[in-house]
Formats: structure tokens, C-alpha cells, sequence
């Protein structure tokens, strides 16, 4: 995908320099700034702080900083010691730790003097692959739009929460790629894009994202989606996740399963954009799926562009005011209409899941 001369991957080798370039999404929608990761620890930083986000680039990224971390130690201590620190920098993505298995299968039974080539290689294909994941659940999910515009007289309106955008995968994105591929097709359709505090990604990012490829859309505040499904402004939701159970419960932004119990009530499709690798098939119950706390800064401290154009921090509450930073939340299986995969729409449901990846579940 090209977007106004912007280069949609998120993240590039660049191996003659011992570097991978992506950028920093801290900075944006004000800044579009690249930066080069050297080391294994620019790598683990990169996540830990946001600069790369979403479930599938976080797996990219880790799986690059895998080949960063071997290229004067190709070890298996080395090896088990990058697999910690990138495991160490978010919990509840799971694609994180799939990356790293991927690697360590590839690197593992290898001699040490074919490792660093190896890891380069599979940190590559591990990108292709997500690119053409996210380009598939935007084929079958288009469908679902087109569906809908096929039985009703002006835009589709479609509900979105954080940035399950290009931006948070290498290419495409999850819950994007079929609007992506629906306003491209010349179907009409519109996007309402949750604030999504306290960091922001849909104000920040999936406004972003739109606006330079042309997707009509508004941004609206994270309180509105109930009012908006209950005036039957919302055709579907679409969510992207961060990490979903064999059964099908949806850990995703948090904020999402207020959504989700509102799209019920008002009988509004909700359905999940899901890339294979974001299923935990170790896992039945969401209850069990960690939930990252990310400090109560960000729920205090809001970023934004001064009116002399500086990036800058703003206090929202009395100084010293408590606050927790719950960063994602659990949808129920029951709530979610069905599953964007990249081999076709599936339930959210156990057997279901399971007969759609059978190579997956005896892994
Ligand atoms: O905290 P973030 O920005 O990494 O959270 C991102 C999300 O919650 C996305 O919806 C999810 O990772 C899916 S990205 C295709």
C-alpha cells in the first residue's frame, strides 16, 4: 500500500548498516520521523515505549531485534538472553512471543556461524507473511461492507477503536485493511474513529492513517459509541486484538468491550480482525491473559502540539491525583459477531477456530 509518497511498512533492514529502520510513532501525527534500532536494547526500548505498537509490528520488531542482538554473539546463551529482554517489554500481545519461537525454531539447530544470516531471512519472511495476513482479512472483510452497502442508501458506517491500522502491523493493517480495500473498491464508506485515551492511537494514528488515504471519517470521543449504535449511526464494528484465546475471547484495547456490550444491545455486528499468529491456542479462558499497567503518567499527562508548534505534555487532573493505567481489556467470545481471519470469517468459538487452523492447534 502507498499512501500520499509515504511508505506504508512500518519497518525496514538495513542490514549494510546493521540497522532496521521504523518509525516513531511517539511523534506522530506531527511528526513523521524514522529511526534506526542498533542493538538489541534499541529494540527492546522501541516496544517497551510505544515508538513501534500494535500486536503484529511488536512480533516484527522483536523478530528483528533477534538478529540485531546476534551479530557479534551468535550463541545459544546469547540467544536465550534477547529472547528474555524482547519477551520482558510487553505482556499481553502475544504475537510477541510468537515471533521469538519463530526465531528460536529457525536459529536454534543451527551452526552459530549460520545464525545471524538465518535470522535476517526469517525476521523478513515473518514481515511478508503479516503483510499478506493483513491484506487477506482485508479481502474477507470487505465483503462484509460490501454486504451492507449493497442493502442500504449512503455510507457504511464503521466503528473502530485504538489503531489497528497500518501502523500496527507491517503493512495494511487488521481492522483497516478491509475498509482500506472497501474505499479503494469505490464502496462508500465511513469510519468513526475511538479517541482511544489515554495514549491516544485513534486520535493520534488511525485519524492519521485515513486522512492520507482519503477514508472519510470522524474522530470522536471514547463515551460515544453507544449513543452513536443506539441512533443507528453504526453499521459494524471493527476491532483488531492483541492476543485471542483458543475460544475465541478478544483481549484488545482497553475500552473495546464497553463496545462490544454496546453493539449487542443494539444489535450492531461486532467482528474482530484477527491475524493466525494473535491466537494463543495455549489458552481457553481470557481471564487468563495478562493485562498490561503502564504507568498512571500517561493517564495524567496528556501530549498534544502547542499553538507555536512544540511538542508537549499537558497535566489534566491536581497534581499527585492517583491513577491506574489498565491497558487492555477482555471481550467475551459471546459478544463478538465473528472473526476476521486471513483464511476467511470464522465464529468466535472453539471447534470453529480450530478447524480453520488445524496446523496451529497440534503446534
Ligand atoms: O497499546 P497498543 O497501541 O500496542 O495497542 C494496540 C491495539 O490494541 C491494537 O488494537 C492491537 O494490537 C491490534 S493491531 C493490528
Amino acid at each position: 500500500m502507498k499512501v500520499k509518497g509515504i511508505p506504508t511498512r512500518t519497518i525496514w533492514p538495513l542490514r549494510a548498516d546493521g540497522a532496521v529502520g521504523i518509525i516513531d510513532q511517539t511523534r506522530l501525527p506531527h511528526r513523521y520521523e524514522t529511526v534506526e534500532l542498533r542493538t538489541l536494547e534499541d529494540a527492546a526500548r522501541a516496544i517497551a515505549d510505544m515508538l513501534v505498537r500494535g500486536a503484529p509490528l511488536i512480533g516484527a520488531t522483536a523478530a528483528y531485534g533477534m538478529a540485531l542482538a546476534i551479530r557479534d554473539d551468535a550463541s545459544k546463551a546469547r540467544l536465550s538472553e534477547a529472547y528474555k529482554v524482547l519477551h520482558a517489554t510487553r505482556p499481553t500481545a502475544i504475537n510477541l512471543r510468537w515471533a521469538l519461537d519463530e526465531m528460536m525454531g529457525v536459529l536454534k539447530p543451527l551452526p552459530e556461524g549460520d545464525r545471524e544470516d538465518a535470522a535476517w531471512a526469517r525476521a523478513a519472511a515473518i514481515c511478508d507473511e503479516d503483510v499478506e495476513i493483513c491484506r487477506m482479512i482485508g479481502v474477507h472483510g470487505m465483503d462484509l461492507i460490501r454486504e451492507i452497502a449493497e442493502r442500504k442508501d449512503g455510507p457504511v458506517n464503521v466503528l473502530t477503536h485504538c489503531n489497528a491500522g497500518w501502523l500496527a502491523t507491517v503493512d495494511w493493517g487488521t481492522a483497516t485493511s478491509p475498509v482500506y480495500h472497501a474505499h479503494d473498491e469505490g464502496l462508500d464508506v465511513h469510519v468513526w474513529v475511538d479517541e482511544t485515551r489515554p495514549r491516544s492511537q485513534g486520535a493520534a494514528l488511525t485519524s492519521w492513517e485515513l486522512l492520507n488515504h482519503g477514508v472519510p471519517h470522524h474522530l470522536v470521543t471514547d463515551n460515544s459509541g453507544g449513543l452513536l449504535m443506539m441512533r443507528g449511526m453504526v453499521d459494524l464494528v471493527i476491532v483488531g486484538t492483541d492476543r485471542t484465546t483458543a475460544s475465541g475471547d478478544v483481549c484488545n484495547k482497553i475500552g473495546t468491550y464497553l463496545k462490544a456490550l454496546a453493539a449487542k444491545d443494539n444489535d450492531v455486528p461486532f467482528y474482530v480482525a484477527l491475524p493466525s499468529p494473535t491466537i494463543d491456542f495455549r489458552l481457553d479462558d481470557g481471564i487468563d491473559i495478562p493485562i498490561e499497567e503502564r504507568s498512571p503518567d500517561e493517564v495524567r499527562w496528556v501530549p498534544g502540539l502547542t499553538r507555536d508548534g512544540d511538542i508537549s505534555e499537558v497535566l489534566i487532573c491536581p497534581e499527585g491525583t492517583p491513577a491506574a493505567n489498565h491497558a487492555f481489556d477482555v471481550t467475551p467470545a459471546r459478544l463478538v459477531t465473528g472473526l476476521i481471519t486471513e483464511k476467511g470469517v470464522v465464529e468466535a468459538d472453539k471447534s470453529a477456530i480450530a478447524r480453520l487452523f488445524p496446523e496451529r492447534v497440534a503446534a
